[in-house]
């Protein structure tokens, strides 16, 4: 078991065949619906993405960047030159997966303009469908934080750790220019996640 266990994919599959399982129990008592499966089979991936992505960008500013400053000298590199890529490796493509995800998610539902327009063109009257706002609402925030990653964060750490040997020659004081704007966006990132997450638990069960 601990010889298993000790192996990430020999893990992630087993976690995949008991979920599969959980599909079965589904489908045997219940029957196999296509129109209520593939909805919330797309937002079981999205979920597992945000989980992936949000949970490492929780993991940087909780854990990581407030000990940095207990950790010995000599030991800091090791983070910069290996856990924190291996980490935004995750977290970068955790982030493209979660909107790749949430933008199919909202067309299977039907609302992927009038959200992202917050509602700007319903026919009832402009801006009168609150669900519709308060997910277009989560949708702007999640896809300001991809932007983030993607454009500000991601550019900004390879500069700052020289990630893939980019910017051999950076000057040290550009380095720390560069860990600063992304450690500020880093910060922006978490606040916004708070009400991202509350606008998207609240679309399917608070409207
Ligand atoms: C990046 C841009 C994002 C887009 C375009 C997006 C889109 C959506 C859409 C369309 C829904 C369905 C709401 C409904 O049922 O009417 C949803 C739900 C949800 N999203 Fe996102 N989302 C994004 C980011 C995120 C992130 C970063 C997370 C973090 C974990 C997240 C977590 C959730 C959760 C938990 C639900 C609720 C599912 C439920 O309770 O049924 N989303 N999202």
């Amino acid at each position: 078991m601990a010889a298993f266990l000790a192996n990430l994919r020999n893990t992630v599959i087993a976690g995949f065949v008991l979920a599969a399982l959980l599909f079965v129990l589904y489908w045997k008592m219940q029957g196999f619906d296509q129109a209520t499966f593939w909805p919330f089979f797309v937002r079981w991936c999205h979920i597992g993405s945000g989980v992936m992505w949000i949970g490492l960008l929780w993991y940087f500013n909780f854990v990581s960047t407030p000990t940095m400053p207990k950790i010995p000298a000599e030991l800091k590199p090791a983070l910069g030159r290996y856990i924190t890529p291996a980490a935004l490796f995750w977290f970068r493509w955790g982030a493209m997966s979660t909107l790749f995800f949430g933008l199919i998610l909202a067309w299977q539902n039907g609302y992927i303009g009038p959200a992202y327009t917050l509602d700007a063109s319903d026919p009832g009257g402009s801006f009168s469908n609150p669900k519709v706002i308060d997910i277009g609402i989560g949708m702007w925030l999640g896809t300001i934080m991809w932007f983030n990653v993607w454009f500000v964060i991601w550019p900004n750490q390879q500069k700052a750790l020289n990630i893939a040997d980019k910017y051999p020659g950076l000057a040290q004081a550009d380095k720390d220019s560069a860990a600063r704007t992304a450690g500020m966006f880093s910060r922006i990132n978490t606040l916004l996640s708070i009400p991202m997450l509350f606008a998207m638990v609240a679309a399917a069960h608070l409207y």
